[in-house]
């Protein structure tokens, strides 16, 4: 492994395709990933070399909440410490923009056994369930 590189906000829909794809099957489709890299409000990912190895991104509104989404560190670079590379290079965007003094409502999806990683950053579950649909856009 040669010396990782973070990049701000340059995740494009290629590369996010690709790492999500290194872990849950098929991605998405280009038209729909580029409009969501477009309006993310913040990306990061993570380069071993030219490779990309770990993106995260995030969205929210500054003031009160964030939503974490697409967590992913390629296969064969986990248990490195990226994962926490990722979620530390997050928290710290909501430190830099948050009103100090203030307390901001950070939520996240995770599967029963990636729980005990998000518990290290100091997320915990509560009481609310989830809630989904897939809507047809027609
Ligand atoms: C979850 C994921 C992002 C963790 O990334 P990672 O680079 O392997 O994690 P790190 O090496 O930075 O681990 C940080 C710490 O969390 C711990 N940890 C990581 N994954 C864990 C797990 N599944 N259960 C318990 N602890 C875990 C590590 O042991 C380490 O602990 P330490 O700092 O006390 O030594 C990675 O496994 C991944 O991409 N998984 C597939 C995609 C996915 O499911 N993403 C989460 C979506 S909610």
């Amino acid at each position: 492994m040669n010396e990782l590189t973070i990049q701000y906000n340059t995740l494009s829909a290629e590369e996010f395709i690709t790492l999500w794809e290194t872990v849950w099957g098929q991605g998405p489709t280009l038209e729909q990933t580029r409009l969501a890299m477009e309006h993310t409000l913040f990306r990061v990912s993570i380069f071993d070399g030219d490779t990309i190895v770990a993106m995260a991104r995030m969205n929210g509104d500054m003031g009160l909440c964030y939503y974490i989404k697409d967590v992913v560190v390629r296969p064969e670079y986990q248990g490195k410490g990226i994962g926490r590379m990722l979620i530390n290079e997050l928290l710290k965007f909501i430190n830099d923009h948050g009103v100090k003094g203030t307390e901001i409502f950070v939520e996240l999806c995770a599967m029963t056994d990636k729980i005990p990683f998000y518990q290290k950053f100091g997320f915990d579950s509560n009481e609310a369930q989830r809630l989904k649909m897939m809507y047809l856009v027609k």
